[in-house]
């Protein structure tokens, strides 16, 4: 099983991306995580561009999307909501809306914020917007506050609490696609 991960965050030293990498760890095998490197590279979405033959860096995301079996989106908040770029993406993919490569996939989001609340919010926010694109949605959250002191030098999250959260919900995502298999 092969699940692609998102990080919301294109900073280097990202937090949601370490958080993607401590939930990578957590998976059980044969699961494993490929962390997407290339949403940088995709456009502002404009419906003139929208084309039967999209940017090449829509068509690589909307390839490893449909070719995954799960995706898990980490994501920061940015100004309560979710952040512009990783906003975007998910417009690009929703396209065509009525067989979107989302349509039906299962999907966690989890997130990270060095605030006191995980980025609760932008994660809200992403769930409802990938319902309605029609994924399976993960009600499971992973609220991870104060990032710059949750992760531990070998990259676990130091919470015990929120490192049993983390395994529950890679669990889940793994079994949702275990059970859309059969
Ligand atoms: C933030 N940050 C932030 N944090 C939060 O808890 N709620 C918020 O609304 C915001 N808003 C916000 C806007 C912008 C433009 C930036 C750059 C940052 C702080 C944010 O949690 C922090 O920068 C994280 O470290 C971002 O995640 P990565 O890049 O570490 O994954």
């Amino acid at each position: 099983m092969r699940v692609l991960g998102l990080s919301g965050s294109l900073r280097s030293g990202s937090y949601n991306t370490s958080l993607l990498r401590a939930a990578g760890r957590l998976l059980p095998p044969p699961a494993d995580l490929e962390i997407y490197t290339d949403l940088a590279a995709v456009p502002p979405y404009s419906e003139d561009l929208d084309l039967e033959r999209a940017h090449p860096a829509v068509e690589q995301l909307r390839r490893a999307i449909a070719s995954a079996d799960a995706l898990l989106i980490a994501t920061p908040e940015y100004n309560s909501s979710i952040p512009g770029h990783l906003k975007n993406a998910v417009d690009w993919v929703s396209r065509p809306f009525p067989d979107n490569v989302l349509r039906r996939k299962p999907v966690a989001v989890i997130g990270a914020s060095t605030g006191l609340f995980g980025a609760v919010w932008a994660q809200a926010e992403l769930r409802k917007v990938l319902t309605t694109l029609g994924a399976a949605v993960l009600d499971a959250e992973v609220a991870v506050p104060a990032a710059h002191a949750a992760f531990a030098d070998d990259g676990r999250l130091r919470d015990p609490r929120l490192a049993t959260a983390l395994q529950r919900t890679v669990d889940e995502l793994a079994a949702s696609q275990a059970s859309r298999a059969a």
